[in-house]
């Protein structure tokens, strides 16, 4: 999907930063122009990021849970 029609910024864009370590709205917005043309897109980029953000974290405590073995 995209989420910014004026910089062609795609749910998958802001998804693969986030797993870059890309975790504010202004690196986001550095990184592509992300709501810097019209700012229609704010809201959704905001709320995209968010979760992409919480997924990873979740994916990198996933990694970092020490296995107990009986
Ligand atoms: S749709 Fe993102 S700045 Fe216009």
């Amino acid at each position: 999907m995209i989420v910014c029609v004026c910089n062609r910024v795609s749910d998958r864009d802001i998804q693969r930063l986030a797993a870059q370590g890309c975790d504010s709205f202004e690196a986001l917005q550095f990184e592509t122009g992300t709501a810097t043309c019209c700012g229609r897109c704010e809201s959704c980029a905001r709320e995209t990021l968010a979760a992409a953000c919480a997924d990873e974290a979740t994916r990198h405590a996933a990694r970092h849970i020490p296995l107990v073995t009986a």
